[in-house]
Parts: C-alpha cells; sequence; structure tokens
C-alpha cells in the first residue's frame, strides 16, 4: 500500500515516497542548530486552507494546523487580501506609533473577549507573551506583597529563561543556574476525580497567581472542571491571579473564542494569545485590564517588532473570519463528526482514551512505539501528522476543513491503527 500512488480529492502521495533527508533539508539543517530540525524531513514549498504540498507535487490533509496556527486554513484568501492591502498602503512597520490598523486590531479583540479585559499587550510570539505574564505576576506580587507563582507539572509555555522557570518542573530551567524558588508547582490532575487541593500550597494570600495552560498539550489533556471552578474561587478570594496560556486553545479551538471558557463561568485576569489569534503572521498578545498593566509604568511589555501593521492586518482579518456566524455553523459540525469518529477509537488494543473537546484530540497510546509507526503510517498515507516525544498523537486540524477532507483524514487514522492493532 504505501509504495502506491494514493489520489483523492485530499490526498496526493506520488509512487516511491520516502521519508528521505533532501539537499533542501540538509542544506538547511547543516547550517541551524541540531534542536531546529522537524523530525519529518518534508518539504512544505506551498499550503492552503487543510492543505500541504511538498517540492514533488505531495499533498497532505493537514491535521496540525502547521503547529495549531492555521485556524482559518493556510493562506486563507481573507487574511491574503488583508496583507496585501496593507502592503499597499507603504505602511509594513511602524514601531509602536498609532496606526489606524493596530486599533482596528485591538478594537475587535477587545470586542470579541468580555469586557473586563480592556488592555492588550501586543508580542510577537508565545513565549514573549508568557514572559510578560510571569513579569506582570511578579510586578503585581510586589506591588501586594504576594511571592509565590503557582504553575503545573508538565505545562509548557515557551522557550525563554522565563518560560522554563514556569514550565515542566522544577528542573526545567536547571541549564541556566537560575532558580526561582518563587514558583511552585502543582502536579498535572490526570485523574479527572482529582480535587484542588489548597493544603498543597502555601498560605492563599501568599500566592502571587497560577499559571494554567488551558490543557496539556502532549496529550490535550483537560482539567478536570470542577478542580478550575473551585482553584478560580480560591484565587478570587486570596487575590491571586489567575492566567490561562491560551496558545493552542485559543480562537475557538475548543468550540468558544478562548479554551478557559469550556470550564464554566470563570473570569480570569490574564490571557497569553498567540499562534491562532492570526493564523499565519508572528503575532501574540497578553489580555488583561488596564489597571493592571499599569501596575508598574516602567514594565516594558512591548518590543520593535509589537502590533506590526502587516501581522495586525492579518490578525483583524483572522478575528472577522474566525468570529463569523458561517464558521461557527462550520465548526459545530466538524467537532461533532471529529468527536463521534475519534471516540471509536477507544476500542482498540492499541488505545488508552482519546481526549477530545472541539477540534483538539489527543490519542493517547498505550506505547510510544505504536504512536510513532502510526504517525510515520498516516504521513505515507497522505495524512499530516505531528511526531511528539510521547505515546500520543495530537490532532487539530484547520478549524476551516471541509467534512470531506475531515472524514477522509479520520478514515486513514482509524485504518492504519487498526491494521496495527488487528482490532
Ligand atoms: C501552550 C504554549 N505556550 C507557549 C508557547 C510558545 O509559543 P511560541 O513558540 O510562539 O514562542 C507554545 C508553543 O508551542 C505553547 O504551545
Amino acid at each position: 500500500m504505501s509504495g502506491d500512488t494514493i489520489k483523492t480529492k485530499y490526498r496526493h502521495i506520488k509512487a516511491g515516497f520516502e521519508f528521505k533527508k533532501t539537499p533542501l533539508f540538509r542544506w538547511i539543517s547543516a547550517r541551524e542548530p541540531v534542536s531546529v530540525a522537524n523530525t519529518l524531513p518534508i518539504t512544505w514549498s506551498r499550503a492552503r486552507d487543510s492543505s500541504v504540498w511538498d517540492d514533488r507535487g505531495n499533498r497532505w490533509i493537514d491535521m496540525t494546523s502547521g503547529i495549531f496556527v492555521a485556524n482559518a486554513g493556510h493562506a486563507n484568501p481573507k487574511i491574503k487580501r488583508a496583507i496585501k492591502k496593507q502592503l499597499d498602503n507603504d505602511l509594513v512597520f511602524a514601531y509602536n506609533y498609532p496606526t489606524e490598523i493596530k486599533k482596528g486590531f485591538i478594537k475587535k479583540l477587545l470586542a470579541l473577549s468580555p469586557k473586563y479585559f480592556d488592555a492588550v499587550a501586543l508580542l510577537n510570539s508565545g513565549s514573549e507573551a508568557m514572559d510578560s505574564v510571569y513579569k506582570l505576576i511578579k510586578l503585581y506580587g510586589r506591588k501586594t506583597g504576594k511571592k509565590y507563582i503557582v504553575s503545573f507539572t508538565g505545562n509548557y509555555h515557551g522557550r525563554g529563561l522565563s518560560n522554563d522557570l514556569i514550565s515542566g518542573s522544577k528542573t526545567k530551567a536547571s541549564w541556566s543556574g537560575v532558580h526561582d524558588d518563587a514558583v511552585l508547582f502543582l502536579d498535572f490532575p490526570y485523574d479527572p476525580e482529582t480535587p484542588f487541593n489548597p493544603k498543597l500550597l502555601p498560605p492563599g494570600e501568599t500566592i502571587a497567581g497560577f499559571i494554567i495552560e488551558t490543557f496539556q498539550g502532549w496529550g490535550a489533556w483537560f482539567y478536570p472542571k470542577k478542580f478550575i471552578t473551585d482553584l478560580a474561587t480560591f484565587a478570587r478570594k486570596n487575590g491571586a491571579l489567575m492566567c490561562f496560556d491560551e496558545m493552542q486553545s485559543g480562537f475557538y479551538r475548543l468550540g468558544p473564542l478562548y479554551g478557559y471558557m469550556t470550564y464554566g463561568n470563570i473570569a480570569p485576569d490574564i490571557l497569553a494569545l498567540g499562534k491562532g489569534i492570526s493564523s499565519s503572521l508572528p503575532l501574540s498578545a497578553v489580555l488583561s485590564r488596564k489597571e493592571l498593566f499599569d501596575i508598574d509604568t516602567n514594565a516594558d511589555l512591548h518590543g520593535t517588532h509589537s502590533g506590526n501593521t502587516i501581522a495586525m492586518a492579518a490578525g483583524l482579518a483572522n478575528l472577522e473570519l474566525l468570529s463569523s456566524e458561517k464558521e461557527a455553523r462550520r465548526r459545530r459540525k466538524t467537532s461533532t463528526v471529529f468527536e463521534q469518529e475519534l471516540k471509536k477509537l477507544e476500542r482498540s488494543p492499541l488505545i488508552e482514551r482519546v481526549n477530545v473537546r472541539g477540534l483538539i484530540a489527543g490519542i493517547i497510546f498505550k506505547s510510544r512505539v505504536d504512536s510513532e509507526a502510526v504517525v510515520f503510517e498516516c504521513v505515507k498515507r497522505g495524512v499530516l501528522l505531528m511526531l511528539i516525544p510521547r505515546n500520543s498523537i495530537k490532532l487539530a486540524p484547520p478549524l476551516s476543513i471541509s467534512e470531506g477532507a475531515l472524514r477522509e483524514a479520520l478514515a486513514v487514522i482509524q485504518e492504519v491503527i487498526n491494521e496495527r492493532g488487528g482490532s
């Protein structure tokens, strides 16, 4: 099967396709840090909607949205038009001067978000946004005499030093020799019955903030709902800030605009946003209240390219598109198909469980050998998945994917798992 040509409406894998490091792959990887190289040696030459093509004309259904970025689909025509229009306005960079396009983007983001969010810091990457979250909580703590930041084991918040201090575990930043004794980690509550237990924490009034990745990345693991609502009550009562890292979960990935909204009626103080915020160009943001941002007027929550005009144009078009009723209808339909089809996999002897919400899913395998083998085989059959160093496969198709492409990709995944698992 894998040597044959596959040609359908959505996939095209030519005869002889193999995972081979092409001259282009080797040229670039010789000139970049080893840690940068993608483990799947596929050259991207074109990406549109839910399709990715390589330089030999092979075409995949992208079940990763790149890396949770292309919520509106790759190279969305409306976003492209907005970028072109901004280019034609001869304003491709404006440092942090006021621009109409920045106003347009901020206005739209605030209009879509809960009303108490009344200010935004614009940045370029998720790591920068989370660095600003760390800083804001520290500044708030300094002002209010609160010391601790509480994070969760296994969560991921980016690649800078401050990100490492709040990611994974106490040892994540050990490469640096820097240690922040104010950062505490609670175990991630994988068991849905896990209660939020304040006894594991220092006195409530000493906690400056909680940092929560809306779901744990590697397996799309969600917190138990009650755990989060109890945490929110505790944080509110003690004046601790509640911050969600919405990098992957934001912009309708889980259904509502922000993923935290799937936990019930809670009102976080800070949201870190990125990836699907533009579905394309580098753009991130921290959303909060003006009063909190201005707790220290020297906080410097910006950079050279913050609010870049082209990124603003892309972001604005993206928000307009994703927030439309037409797209909401489409998502309601595709997320039902997604959940129904993926839940069937729980019958496979290879699978431990399937976590799914909206258009994100984590298929948790019993063994990493199987999850990796399934990724490679699906890619050989024209379904692009991500290889991660865990016993899981994470699925996050563009929110714009057609029902036909989605069903076809899910059928391939089911077929590969069934062939391997003999169910
Ligand atoms: C939850 C989360 N936070 C932060 C980041 C860092 O974002 P960036 O890679 O844009 O710096 C990521 C990136 O994958 C992420 O998934």
